[in-house]
């Protein structure tokens, strides 16, 4: 196969999307939960009360009217554009177990939960924990300060807003597959340097602290689709480790193009998020950023977002790549996230 820079081909799925015109197809991809739904997932919520909320499985949590419009979004979020707002959950009348019931019930009619730390937490708590900015084991859902533009390492994250903060914290997203476009039109000999691994350590998530690595492209052509994997925080931070190879200039300035037009408000699609909104993206089509917020000083008005990361037994074909480095063996050839034999998964109700 030629794979000199003019080979390389662009991709016109309907994962190739601009932030501009997503903003007004908002009919497309948000749902707002009717008053029928909400009482609908109030019920299995009820019903579920006795079961530890990690044991809630499909069948224990019904959602029979609301099963086709959860199954048409994660069409979309896997197959199609990439990603999906569901607005309107009453969050402000619900316990924390509630929440996390309705949140993981949900969940679980898209796909497995799967561990996100070297806790097993395979529910996440995304607020600020007053935690060093550059600490090399410090995660950027623990900060206040701007999250560049990434992926996570599953093939669906989703967030859930409890409280928003007082001010910033916007979601950004972006299609990776049109930043990949961008590149081949203005730069193929980069879009080709990204197209060779990049190594990323997984220094914060090793219950026993030794060290691991994984190579992985940042794109990767797979069918008719272009994945893309961005571990960014993980892969800048191998920089400082001895014995990673140093990122070549040609590395340096590829990576710093793809961070400038995600960055970009022509492509990025700039989400605020209300109470109640639960945001789902697949990552190996999407890019996720954050924009710095500001807390409030009372503890129980924090910025507070649940998050999940889902396995999808469905979820588009993935590069050899991405399966030697993270296929565990338990997420039926996904990502398994931090899965670790010795760390079982646990659902915290607060952050920790
Ligand atoms: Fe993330």
């Amino acid at each position: 196969m030629d794979m000199s820079p003019q080979a390389l081909k662009t991709y016109t799925g309907q994962q190739a999307w601009i932030g501009s015109d997503m903003a007004d197809r908002e009919d497309e991809w948000l749902h707002r939960w009717t008053a029928d739904e909400i009482a609908e997932i109030e019920v299995a919520v009820e019903a579920s009360s006795n079961q530890n909320i990690l044991d809630i499985t499909l069948d224990s949590f019904p959602l029979p009217s609301i099963e086709a419009t959860l199954t048409k979004n994660k069409t979309d979020i896997l197959h199609g554009r990439g990603f999906s707002l569901l607005r309107g959950l009453p969050v402000e009348k619900w316990s924390i177990d509630q929440t996390a019931r309705a949140y993981w019930g949900l969940g679980v009619h898209i796909g497995m939960p799967i561990s996100q730390n070297s806790k097993g937490h395979a529910l996440g708590h995304v607020t600020n924990l007053n935690l060093g900015l550059s600490k090399l084991k410090t995660r950027g859902y623990q900060r206040t300060d701007h999250l560049p533009f990434h992926t996570d390492t599953a093939d669906i994250v989703g967030l859930f807003c409890l409280k928003p903060g007082l001010s910033g914290g916007d979601s950004l997203i972006v299609s990776s597959t049109t930043i990949y476009n961008e590149l081949v039109r203005r730069r193929p000999d980069l879009a080709k340097v990204l197209m060779e691994p990049l190594q990323r350590t997984f220094v914060s998530e090793n219950p026993d602290d030794s060290e691991r690595f994984v190579d992985v492209p940042l794109f990767m052509p797979k069918g008719k689709r272009m994945i893309a994997h961005y571990v960014r925080g993980h892969i800048f931070k191998a920089q400082a480790i001895p014995g990673v190879r140093p990122f070549t200039n040609a590395q340096k300035e590829a990576l710093a193009l793809v961070d400038n037009i995600a960055d970009h408000p022509d492509f990025f699609l700039d989400m605020q998020f209300r109470p109640g909104d639960i945001q789902f993206l697949c990552n190996h089509t999407i890019l996720h950023s954050r924009r710095s917020f500001k807390d409030s000083d009372d503890l129980a008005k924090r910025r507070h977002l649940l998050r999940l990361w889902l396995a999808c037994k469905d979820g588009p074909r993935l590069p050899k790549w991405i399966i030697d480095a993270y296929d565990s063996g338990h997420a039926f050839g996904r990502q398994d996230g931090y899965y670790h034999p010795a760390i079982p998964l646990c659902v915290p109700l607060q952050a920790t």
